[in-house]
């Protein structure tokens, strides 16, 4: 496979280039912390659309383009013409004739599709409802750091059927590991992701179950953005989803507890899990900066 156009899915890199990448995020993570200068976007844009709110998402790219050398350019709904109905592809159009990659979070996952139709340079999807595949960059290179190869083992997903779980169907594709979902009825990922990943996947209705053995247990919030008026109905249909001390202990006792943040203490996890042992979600926080970085230079210099 030749170098990806976008970056819309995980699916847009092949297994071999996804392992690539976890390796530089490493390297490039090494290099950051020992102080070395490498500014390889010297020059370079990157414009950054959010619809939706952000911290990781935001700072991570800000942060990792001013470390290239690069700029970045934060564009919200609110002060672009994007607020005010200027067509999707239109914006493609003029963003790609000034920046180098353009980053977008955003609602429906076919709007990145569009813009990226009509864009001349890379897009990254920072997260649509459908995916957030640069939150599984982040997470398989903490496994990969913390554990080694992911290949084979057992992850279990707790919870929503939503955009980060769909984003680990595919990873569980990709790197070979087992997935094992629990969620209540009615909150299942979409059926054709299930198809698909068929043979690496397993739904289940009981967390304990899922969580068996497991050697990665990662949840998220209940309610995502865009379903702030659901919320009281989910939190009665998630009540017994909640990732605790009895999951935790169902787990192989090697288990690795993540979550991509933010995340609701006492909801999809008890604050004893999230500040706990196991836990290594603020590595894997960090893990967005250099992750994406090595995204980037897959993107734009490869
Ligand atoms: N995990 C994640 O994407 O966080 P933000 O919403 O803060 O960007
Ligand atoms: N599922 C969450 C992830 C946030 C990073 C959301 O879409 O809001």
């Amino acid at each position: 496979m030749t170098r990806p156009a976008h970056f819309l899915t995980l699916t847009d890199l092949d297994a071999r280039q996804l392992r690539n990448l976890l390796a530089r995020a490493i390297e490039l993570k090494r290099m950051q912390r020992a102080g070395e200068r490498y500014e390889p976007l010297k020059g370079r844009v990157m414009g950054m659309v959010f619809e939706k709110s952000s911290t990781r998402t935001r700072v991570s790219f800000e942060a990792g383009m001013a470390q290239f050398g690069g700029h970045a350019i934060f564009l919200s709904p609110r002060d672009t013409q994007l607020g005010r109905g200027e067509p999707i592809e239109d914006s493609a159009r003029v963003l790609s004739r000034m920046v180098d990659v353009i980053m977008i979070r955003t609602f429906e996952h076919d709007k990145v599709e569009r813009f990226a139709a009509c864009s001349r340079v890379p897009v990254i999807n920072a997260l649509t409802d459908m995916y957030h595949p640069c939150q599984l960059l982040a997470d398989m290179q903490t496994y990969l750091e913390q554990r080694g190869d992911i290949r084979g083992r057992t992850v279990a997903w707790i919870g929503d059927g939503n955009n980060m779980c769909h984003s680990y169907i595919n990873a569980a594709r990709l790197l070979e590991f087992r997935l094992r979902i629990a969620c209540p009825e009615g909150y299942e990922p979409r059926q054709e992701l299930l198809r698909e990943g068929s043979g690496r996947i397993e739904l289940l209705r009981d967390p304990l179950q899922a969580a068996e053995g497991a050697d990665l247990v990662v949840t998220d919030v209940w309610a995502s953005m865009g379903q702030e008026e659901e919320q009281i109905r989910r939190r009665q249909a998630f009540a017994a989803y909640q990732v605790n001390a009895a999951v935790m202990a169902a787990a192989g006792p090697n288990a690795l507890f993540m979550h991509c943040l933010p995340a609701h203490r006492g909801e999809e996890v008890t604050t004893e899990v999230i500040d706990g042992p196991q836990s290594v979600v603020w590595e894997e926080a960090e893990n967005r900066l250099h992750s994406q970085k090595a995204l980037l230079e897959l993107l734009l210099l490869q």
